[in-house]
């Protein structure tokens, strides 16, 4: 018999869900995914020799969510999350043309914002690269033509996170100087446009003072991979004890360590360069 490509084994529902970003700040969305599917072993990719992504050329970053896509199909993937904004404004139409596999995508939380603000001012922090994307202008074009939005790129956030500079003088210094117009435009919601800044949430609270609310979709997209998985039958049947976590990095494994201790991941977990 032939073996066609629709013949090929496909990963079963104990297969692992990976989840990558240009660094640690998709271990945000992980720690979500992780906590509403505690039974799912995931593998998580951070591109830190590649890091940021923020400021590339489409082409750029294309190919580099290829090759991490590449690389989780080949432990056999079950579903892939791309928690990374940048990326999935500059890659996933790509990435869902051209591997067979389900995505899951982020994209800044505009239309939640805009529908709830009581101001008809909304701030979104995020990165060059999610500001010109596709998705975001598409959504903002629909959701959010009623209200007046602050749009900031949040140069240098990314490499505070990487860092660990999180919580320090520095990273509110940058903070600050983002924030602080936005707070005088009397805005009343800030969407977090990047997956790196959920980790400066506390810096940021310190610096808004509750006057405003922090917008971030990283439930809903935990919650969208959990829907997608139960569509399609691949929900595991594993016990939480059974699962499996790996994390790898194309860089020094660091920062990525430092966080997966920070987020508190317990279990079997494997780090590893690659
Ligand atoms: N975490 C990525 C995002 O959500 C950071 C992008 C970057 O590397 O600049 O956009």
């Amino acid at each position: 018999m032939t073996t066609t490509p629709a013949s090929i084994a496909q990963p079963g529902r104990n297969a692992p869900i990976g989840i990558f970003d240009s660094g640690v700040g998709g271990l945000s969305i992980w720690r979500e995914v992780s906590s509403l599917l505690p039974s799912e072993s995931i593998i998580y990719f951070a591109d830190s020799a590649n890091c940021p992504y923020g400021q590339r050329e489409q082409t750029e970053v294309q190919a580099f969510s290829e090759r991490i896509v590449r690389f989780l199909l080949e432990k056999k993937c079950k579903l892939i999350v791309v928690a990374c904004n940048t990326a999935t404004a500059m890659a996933i139409d790509h990435l869902r043309r051209n591997y067979p596999v389900s995505f899951v995508g982020i994209e800044p939380g505009v239309k939640p914002a805009a529908l709830e603000s009581r101001t008809g001012v909304i701030g979104i922090l995020a990165t060059a690269g999610t500001l010109k994307g596709r998705i975001f202008n598409e959504t903002k074009a629909r959701f959010a033509s009623h209200v007046k939005i602050q749009m900031t790129e949040g140069t240098g956030l990314v490499e505070i996170v990487e860092q660990g500079k999180i919580g320090t003088p520095e990273a509110e210094i940058l903070l600050r100087r983002y924030i602080e117009p936005m707070l005088a435009a009397n805005i009343d919601k800030l969407v977090l446009g990047c997956t790196h800044y959920s980790f400066l949430a506390d810096d940021i609270r310190k610096i808004t003072q509750g006057r405003v609310a922090l917008v971030e979709p990283n439930l809903a997209v935990a919650q969208r991979t959990k829907s997608l998985l139960n569509e399609r039958e691949l929900l595991r049947d594993g016990t939480p004890e059974s699962q499996r976590y790996e994390f790898y990095s194309s860089g020094p494994i660091d920062s990525l360590s430092e966080m997966v201790r920070r987020i508190g991941a317990i279990g079997t977990v494997e780090m590893l360069q690659v």
